[in-house]
């Protein structure tokens, strides 16, 4: 509206002065033309008057001629006549001639055709002509014509010009707000297009075809835009040497202006249980739990999760709130309840019998149930309206978390069009054919296309995505930015590895190796000098625990020496034990962790010490730092922040990380000895060159792993996706409009 009163208000004071002129022109040269016609009309009359006049002067009838004067003065405009027989004669009129003309003034209107008197009747025209006789050779007859009538069709023509510009202006209006709305329209879609990457910016080849003729002056200029963005973004990435809390704080605050930050991911980072009377807060076993604890501590803002925990409902407030760290409140969790039908169709079965094994490559069948598809929507939609209740703003950073939302990121957009959704999936993404099994693909690729940045841990993880999405959608794919567009929306997928907190908390590090050791021995009633390896997971399928066993088992087989000397410490989190799948893996790591000690018991401590149970994060780190070496065995992993932890627990810069090739860790980490889990002789042979390695080997490689680690902490993983966002969001001001699409 705005926009058409622009263009519609000048337009319209431009018509009023032009009317207002127009009325004005009209009506002089009416006038000019009726006192043309009175000038000729009064000539015509003193033609006609001479005769009868000159025999009334010649019979001597003065008074006759008063009243011949009155009898021709009854025409509707001819309002008086009279005569002066010269200069200095009494003039003899017609009862009507008003007494301000005399003989002797005659001078004043004499010769003009514009000749004016003002009466109480309103304007007169006084025309004198010469009326000659023998008997007055220099007499002039008067004619006085009312001039009122010019008035009322002057006042007449006036109306009419008023109209016929009213209408005018009308017409033009509405022709000119069409087409300046189509025009406008027109124009946003050329600018947005470019700013996609249509056109000239993108793909210069088909520059002159694609770009629409009134933007190609200005398509270079909006390329350059473009790309000082996104420069912009990576300079800044690069130029932060050390990115910690603060730095992304200051993102936050700068880049960001402090906005709203949502995070929502099934796991909440803490979770209330009840033990015997008293309440206890427990640090779920989870990798993203681990990246995003920090990041929110530095942000603020609200965690919404699914309420899992026993005591949860009784500490949090009447909004279903609970402020965390428990010891020092940062920033809000927002708890979701869930049913049981809810939990066991969402979680337990499309998330964890459907996706979990169709994106990990582990050789275990996905389950996919309509009942479980329907409950998976349901709790989407869920998580939608509470991110819509808990956003502060029109455009909150929304970042959602894994493969339990895909939905989520296009219900949001519905709800909140103008948000900036960063959604991070933590698993892998198989290839399209693997994906082609799941029943409601093209709702799971395009829920998440709801995104503005969709990321993943590895390249390859983003060009399955994209290869999928080519696939099975009516969507374009830019392969050059990595973009794609559906319904004229633009989500950027880039690679973001995730990471850990670093420096690691000091809580976390502050017990001495030495005693470390010596505590874990004693507690494991292991002898002093015993080696010691160690591997934590939650215990399931994907994490290769059977084929870590099978390795240990090999190594003793081979390496007969290490039999009684060395032992494996399995600490492995219950998880998702509804599944059947991860009840049968569960007896099979108890089985074969029970059959290999039984082959070994007699010679000493049992090569396997298996712990399924949940242990906090100090205690695992506590176990990281006694160990000799950490073994990550893992089919297939997203990333692995097991593996990053390990590093990060060794500040004697002592320990070797042993890591799977299919882990996304392993292609940050090439220190590590890389293996194939598959491969038992070759993980065996690992070991040993693990147990053998020299100091200074091991310095070596865990200094350059350490170095990765503090330079791409979890603050940096963030940071980056932040920084995005912030361009992002940065170029939809520039677009101004809530349409705009998010490009990178
Ligand atoms: O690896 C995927 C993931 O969602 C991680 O992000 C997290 O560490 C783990 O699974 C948690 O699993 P759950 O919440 O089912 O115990």
């Amino acid at each position: 509206m705005r926009l058409s009163l622009r263009f519609v208000l000048p337009l319209l004071v431009a018509l009023g002065i032009v009317a207002y002129a127009t009325a004005h022109l009209v009506d002089r040269l009416t006038l000019r033309c009726f006192m043309r016609d009175l000038d000729i009309r009064s000539s015509l009359i003193a033609n006609t008057v001479h005769d009868p006049l000159e025999e009334r002067l010649a019979a001597g009838r003065k008074g006759k001629i008063g009243e011949f004067f009155t009898r021709i003065s009854q025409d509707e405009r001819l309002y008086a006549v009279g005569y002066c027989a010269s200069a200095t004669a009494e003039i003899t009129g017609s009862n009507t001639l008003p007494a301000d003309i005399r003989c002797g003034d005659l001078t004043r209107w004499e010769g003009r055709e514009d000749g004016l008197l003002q009466s109480p009747l309103g304007p007169l025209q006084i025309a004198i002509k010469p009326m000659v006789t023998d008997l007055a050779p220099d007499g002039r007859l008067v004619l006085v014509h009312d001039l009122s009538f010019i008035a009322r069709r002057s006042e007449e023509t006036n109306r009419y010009v008023f109209y016929f510009f009213l209408a005018l202006a009308a017409l033009i209006s509405l022709i000119t707000v069409i087409i300046a709305q189509l025009s406008w329209r027109g124009w946003m879609a050329g600018i947005q297009a470019l700013l996609r990457g249509d056109g000239l910016v993108r793909q210069p080849a088909l520059a002159s075809q694609m770009t629409p003729p009134e933007f190609r002056p200005i398509a270079g200029d909006l390329q350059r835009l473009i790309r000082e963005l996104e420069s912009e973004a990576r300079s800044r990435d690069e130029s932060q040497i050390t990115w910690t809390a603060d730095s992304l704080r200051a993102i936050l605050r700068g880049e960001l202006r402090g906005e709203d930050v949502i995070v929502v991911s099934n796991r909440e980072p803490y979770i209330h249980q009840h033990r015997g009377d008293r309440i206890e807060v427990q640090r779920p076993a989870s990798g993203l739990v681990t990246a995003m604890e920090p990041i929110m501590r530095a942000c603020s803002g609200t965690w919404i999760a699914h309420g899992s925990g026993s005591a949860d409902r009784e500490v949090v407030d009447a909004r279903d709130h609970v402020g965390v760290p428990p010891e020092k409140p940062a920033y809000q969790i927002r708890r979701l309840w869930l049913t049981a039908e809810e939990e066991a169709g969402y979680y337990y079965g499309f998330a964890n019998e459907g996706l979990w094994p169709l994106c990990h490559i582990a050789h275990v069948r996905p389950t996919f149930r309509s009942s479980d598809w329907a409950q998976y929507q349901a709790v989407n939609r869920k998580f939608a309206d509470a991110v819509v209740e808990e956003a502060r703003t029109p455009n909150p950073i929304v970042l959602v978390q894994d493969y339990h939302f895909a939905l989520l990121p296009r219900m949001i957009r519905e709800r909140l069009p103008d948000a900036t959704i960063i959604t991070f999936w933590h698993i892998p993404w198989p290839n399209p054919e693997s994906f082609a099994i799941c029943p409601w693909r093209e709702e799971v690729v395009s829920g998440l296309l709801g995104s503005s940045i969709l990321g993943f841990h590895t390249q390859f993880h983003c060009n399955n995505f994209v290869d999928t999405v080519d696939r099975f959608l009516e969507a374009r794919v830019d392969r050059e930015s990595f973009t794609v567009s559906l319904g004229g929306r633009l989500t950027a997928v880039h690679r973001y590895p995730i990471s850990i907190d670093w420096p690691p908390a000091q809580e976390m590090i502050a017990v001495p190796m030495p005693q470390c050791r010596n505590d874990l021995r004693r507690s494991n009633d292991l002898p002093a000098g015993h080696r010691l390896g160690i591997g934590v997971d939650r215990l399931d399928y994907t994490k290769g625990i059977l084929e870590r066993f099978a390795a240990i088992e090999r190594l003793l087989d081979v390496h007969p020496e290490w039999v009684g000397r060395f032992s494996f410490v399995q600490i492995a989190a219950p998880t998702r034990s509804g599944i059947g799948e991860y009840q049968h893996h569960e007896a099979q790591v108890r089985a074969l962790a029970t059959r290999i000690n039984m082959r070994f018991e007699r010679h000493g401590p049992p090569p396997i010490i298996l712990k399924v149970e949940h242990h906090e994060p100090a205690d695992v780190y506590a176990y990281f730092r006694a160990a000799d070496l950490c073994f990550v065995s893992s089919l297939h992993d997203g990333m692995n922040l097991v593996a990053k932890e390990f590093i990060a627990a060794r500040d004697d810069d002592r320990g070797v990380l042993i890591l799977s090739q299919f882990t996304g860790a392993a292609r940050e980490l090439p220190e590590a000895l890389i293996v194939n889990p598959y491969d038992a002789d070759q993980c065996a042979a690992a070991l040993h060159l693990a147990l053998t390695m020299p100091d200074s080997e091991q310095r070596d490689r865990m200094r350059l792993m350490r170095g990765l680690i503090a330079e791409f902490n979890v603050y940096r993983w963030a940071g980056r996706m932040l920084l995005d966002a912030a361009s992002m969001r940065r170029r939809d001001r520039i677009l101004g409009s809530s349409t705009s699409p998010n490009v990178l």
